[in-house]
């Protein structure tokens, strides 16, 4: 459930018109909604009511500040993969404290970043890791709280590009390298092992994959507590998908229950870190017909959205729904969505059947909040698109426009003199 919807023969993002946003602030735009998100948050959250948890909103998916200062002001604490997503957390005022942080390549800057803010826990993806993050930890008189990501070897069935938690993917240690390694944590003095943690894949429609997983990280647990290990946190990771199309993904509350059911009698605080069930349906990329033309096979809507804007359908294939800001009644054709990026894979849909709509015509692209903005890119030198976050009939700009003066204002202009 979303806040876009038709009114007055119009689409509206909650009570403010799109086509009135497009016309003040130009395209391509990402608009995503207030009450979407708070609604999409309380859904997941309130799953897990029984359970001492903790939400950590992942920041990948959408780290507009705005956006993070909202889901903290709801309570949720963030995932993070980089610095850059620390530093984001921690300028939206994220309290450290709530922040938990994953990824397989954490630098050693990066480890002094989160330890001087103190953040929760790192989830540690290799011994090499451990170790960097035991010795810059003892430099800096701290201990790091830390959790291993185990790879449990579970097939997630969603598409190969977003599954981790497979042996064959480059994510956490498997279940006996992780053994080994919990022991060798426990001698470390920089280190205090905390939690379990594990992530096994984005976009997953069934519970199966995520209830195979826990059942074999309670196994690897009660293995772990022979260790004498104080485990007080089991950190699920995020992957619970949403409808693009014809996907029916369990709702947040089954996923809860679910996950409850299994882990009642388990005193230990649950983590999750949803991104795209939070976001993905918060959003929409607004976009303008620059020309039509058919060729003798095809007919194309060229819009003056691209690949750099949002890459999902160029990368995995991915189906996003592509419907007129202002509908007209016209007879339906079959058509391809392209960009004007030089690239054949520029297409945000590909035999899709849209009205006949024209040069000067307003779209929206569905489910572009989560992995859309963040994902985009200045490729072809094309300004990123400016963000809108609407919260009933007030408009915040997120995030501006930006300029040519941006695109090369890091460089140098070696010009001769
Ligand atoms: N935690 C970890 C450690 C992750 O790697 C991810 C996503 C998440 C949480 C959040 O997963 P979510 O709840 O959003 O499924 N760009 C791709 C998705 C990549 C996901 C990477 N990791 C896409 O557009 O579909």
């Amino acid at each position: 459930m979303h806040h876009f919807t038709y009114r007055d023969g119009e689409l509206y993002a909650e009570d403010v018109a799109v086509r009135e946003l497009a016309a003040q602030y130009g395209t391509p735009l990402y608009v995503y909604s207030t009450a979407t998100f708070k609604r999409h948050f309380q859904a997941f959250d309130s799953a897990f009511a029984d359970l001492h948890h903790l939400t950590c909103f992942s920041v990948k998916a959408n780290s507009n500040l705005c956006i993070l200062r909202l889901l903290s002001d709801l309570g949720a604490g963030m995932d993070i993969v980089s610095g850059g997503e620390l530093f984001r957390a921690l300028s939206a005022k994220v309290p450290a404290r709530k922040i938990v942080y994953s990824g397989v390549g954490k630098r050693a800057e990066e480890i002094r970043e989160a330890l001087l803010a103190d953040i929760l826990m790192f989830n540690v993806e290799s011994v090499d890791e451990l170790r960097r993050i035991n010795e810059i930890a003892l430099e800096m008189d701290k201990v790091a709280r830390i959790s291993l990501r185990i790879n449990p070897d579970v097939d997630p069935k969603t598409h190969p590009y977003i599954s981790t938690g497979m042996e064959k993917n480059k994510f956490g240690l498997d279940i006996e390298q992780s053994l080994e390694a919990y022991k060798l944590a426990q001698t470390l003095p920089g280190i205090e092992p905390v939690g379990i943690d594990c992530h096994i894949g984005s976009q997953l429609t069934t519970l199966e994959p995520f209830l195979e997983a826990l059942r074999r990280i309670k196994d690897f647990h009660k293995k772990l507590k022979t260790l004498g290990l104080d485990i007080r946190f089991l950190d699920l990771g995020g992957g619970l998908g949403i409808t693009y199309d014809q996907e029916e993904p369990p709702h947040p509350k089954e996923f809860g229950q679910a996950l409850v059911q299994e882990l009642k009698d388990m005193d230990l605080t649950l983590i999750l870190e949803p991104g795209r069930v939070i976001a993905g349906n918060t959003g929409i990329l607004v976009t303008e017909v620059v020309y039509t033309k058919s060729t003798k096979t095809k007919h194309f809507v060229i819009v003056d959205a691209a690949m750099n804007d949002l890459i999902r359908p160029s990368l995995y294939q991915s189906h996003h729904g592509i419907a007129e800001v202002v509908p007209q009644q016209r007879p339906v054709r079959n058509v391809d969505v392209v960009g004007p990026i030089c690239e054949t894979g520029d297409f945000l849909a590909r035999d899709r059947e849209l009205p006949e709509v024209k040069s000067g015509e307003l779209l929206a692209v569905f489910s572009a909040g989560a992995y859309g903005f963040t994902m985009s890119s200045q490729y072809n030198s094309r300004t990123r698109a400016a963000e809108i976050l609407v919260d009933g009939a007030n408009v915040i700009l997120a995030r501006k426009r930006e300029t040519y003066a941006d695109l090369v204002a890091l460089e140098r202009q070696c010009l001769q003199e």
